[in-house]
């Protein structure tokens, strides 16, 4: 192998040569991106992790046999072109070489290496060594990084600890389903692997650590979307002595280091909008608010139309959209009555238009004279408008129902695009939630959640109203990160779980390891954690979480490189004591 008078295997790297460099000698190290033969004439584009370089060698006909993804050293002079090539960063030169040695050849990829591809997600997740050649996957790792050495660099300066906890445990409290491991030990025994180390982040607070951060792999047993992965990363903090106002300036702080670290921007101040408003006026607990397409709550129509199913007390929510009159066909509000189904409503989805001045439209006949004009009123809504209205007995359905129609009106009417980042804290939401199958309250967020001071009277008479502190950070319409502040007294405990209809027993046998500790004077404390994979995937302006992963699963849960998961050995599974029954 070539080397220069210090033994180095390179002396440049492909992307960053650049004009001041010519004249230069440099050995270049990267793998055949391209290359064009002109006729004694080689042109090759060279690719290292930097970028890429065009190589020149003047007598083709003395090359090694050359071909796509061959890894090569060439040596030779840097040289300026006669005609810069803009795309390319390196594009005002080019490198006329002495000599070229291939490194490792290759057989023939299964896809075109480049940013451009038309490979199928499998084949570039099956080969992902190749798929991670291509520059915007080295972009994308490289934003991922840029991320965490800022959480590192924030919280380091901040004064928290990062501290390791345990992957092989007891269930925690997320409420997603196990990741579980057969212990061979115990035998019929398992641990899980953790949903996150909530318990032992406010144990390291009952520790005296007062501020802890880690970086920390979650494993969640759910069904995936595009921004969900089996296993994922979280930025995970927890902090004793300070107020729910303190925790999110700190938050905050870490959020806007993030994005001018890694994207290089300045987010704005973070608004913070209460859970209901969000859900009542935007239709979602994590709302998108690039753009306004804000929802009316109308509840005063139940006496003003005969809506049929509509009575006193049913919730009911309006949606004008400015100009969108000429567009909404019947096919069209069909298809948004489909995605409002699909998000939990019951009854229909009505249309109005205004024209001349008045609401028209078939379900006018259901309206009052007063009704129509109070909706005009309500929605402000003027000619050439449509309104979309909805109502449900669940204040929640038919915020979401009706949310879920703004989402897709924003994207059809492209109204996010271009757009700058949106944060938001959403706060204050519900304690509890009734789940109608079970019959019981069930925690919103976990059962170590504190509700608010001023809501503990609620506990008594009407659990539903409780707030909890909780707090989400919303960016862009993604729940990118969630905390509270967490219950530091035991009878308080006690009391929520008796709600959450859990007995003595049922809390021993779960969590008494992790009880047991707040009967030593634990501190006042709370935290959060950001999801890191999303924060990556807003950084990078992606919309697929598997993007920005090196080494993700598919929605199957299946790695579709090593086949993962797999069968265990016949050995493997007797020492643990394990019989596979298949169904
Ligand atoms: P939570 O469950 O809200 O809170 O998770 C925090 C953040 O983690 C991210 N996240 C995910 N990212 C990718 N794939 C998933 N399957 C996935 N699930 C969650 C989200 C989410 O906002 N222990 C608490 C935090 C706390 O209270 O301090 C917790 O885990 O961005």
């Amino acid at each position: 192998m070539l080397s220069n008078d210090e033994g180095k295997m390179r002396t440049a790297l492909c992307g960053e040569l650049r004009a001041e460099d010519e004249g230069k000698e440099v050995a270049l190290v990267g793998w055949t991106a391209n290359k064009r033969n002109l006729g004694g004439l080689l042109f090759i584009d060279l690719r290292d992790r930097s970028g890429l370089c065009q190589v020149r060698v003047d007598d083709a006909a003395h090359c090694p046999d050359i071909r796509n993804e061959y890894l090569l050293q060439v040596r030779g002079k840097v040289v300026r072109k006669p005609v810069a090539n803009k795309k390319l960063a390196s594009g005002e030169i080019e490198v006329a070489a002495s000599s070229i040695e291939v490194v490792s050849k290759s057989e023939q990829p299964p896809f075109i290496v480049a940013d451009e591809t038309d490979a199928l997600e499998d084949t570039r997740m099956k080969y992902r060594y190749l798929d991670l050649r291509r520059p915007i996957m080295h972009g994308r790792l490289l934003k991922r990084a840029a991320i965490m050495k800022a959480a590192r660099s924030y919280l380091d300066g901040h004064h928290f600890l990062e501290v390791e906890t345990p992957c092989l445990n007891l269930a925690t409290p997320e409420g997603a389903r196990d990741y579980l491991v057969p212990s061979r030990t115990k035998q019929g025994k398992f641990y899980a692997l953790p949903q996150s180390p909530q318990l032992f982040k406010q144990l390291l607070m009952v520790g005296g650590i007062e501020r802890y951060y880690q970086i920390a792999r979650c494993f969640r047993d759910e069904d995936l979307r595009a921004d969900r992965q089996p296993e994922f990363t979280q930025i995970d903090v927890e902090c004793s002595f300070l107020s729910q106002d303190e925790i999110l300036e700190l938050g905050e702080g870490l959020a806007k280091t993030i994005f001018k670290e890694a994207e290089g921007i300045d987010l704005p101040a973070f608004p913070r909008m209460a859970y209901w408003d969000a859900v009542d006026h935007y239709g979602s607990d994590k709302p998108d608010l690039r753009y306004d397409l804000r929802m009316e709550v109308l509840d005063g129509l139940s006496k003003l139309s005969s809506f049929p199913g509509y009575q006193e007390g049913t919730a009911i929510r309006a949606l004008k959209v400015e100009g969108y009159a000429a567009k909404a066909s019947r096919k069209k509000v069909d298809e948004l009555a489909a995605e409002a189904k699909k998000n939990g409503l019951e009854g229909p989805l009505f249309a109005f238009k205004v024209e001349g001045g008045k609401l028209t439209g078939s379900a006018l006949k259901f309206l009052s004279e007063d009704g129509a004009s109070y909706i005009l009123k309500e929605t402000e809504a003027k000619d050439g408008d449509a309104i979309f209205l909805l109502g449900s007995s669940s204040r929640r359905k038919a915020g979401f129902a009706l949310g879920s129609v703004r989402i897709l009106l924003a994207k059809e009417l492209g109204l996010t695009l271009n757009k700058p980042h949106y944060p938001l804290w959403v706060i204050d939401f519900p304690m509890f939630t009734y789940d109608e199958s079970e019959g019981r309250y069930v925690a919103e967020h976990h059962p170590f959640t504190r509700p608010r001071d001023e809501d503990l009277p609620y506990l008594d008479t009407d659990p539903s109203k409780v707030l909890a502190y909780a707090y989400d950070v919303v960016i862009d319409g993604y729940e990118a990160g969630g905390g509270t502040l967490r219950i530091y007294d035991p009878v308080l405990q006690d009391k929520i779980f008796r709600l959450l209809g859990l007995s003595e027993s049922e809390v021993r046998d779960r969590f008494g390891w992790f009880v047991d500790a707040f009967k030593y004077a634990a501190p006042p404390h709370g935290g959060f954690a950001l999801g890191l994979d999303r924060l990556a995937m807003l950084v990078t302006h992606t919309d697929n979480i598997r993007d920005i992963i090196a080494f993700p699963k598919n929605l199957q849960a299946v790695d579709p490189m090593s086949g993962a998961p797999g069968e265990a050995s016949e050995k493997a599974l007797a020492d643990l004591s394990i019989a596979v029954v298949k169904k």
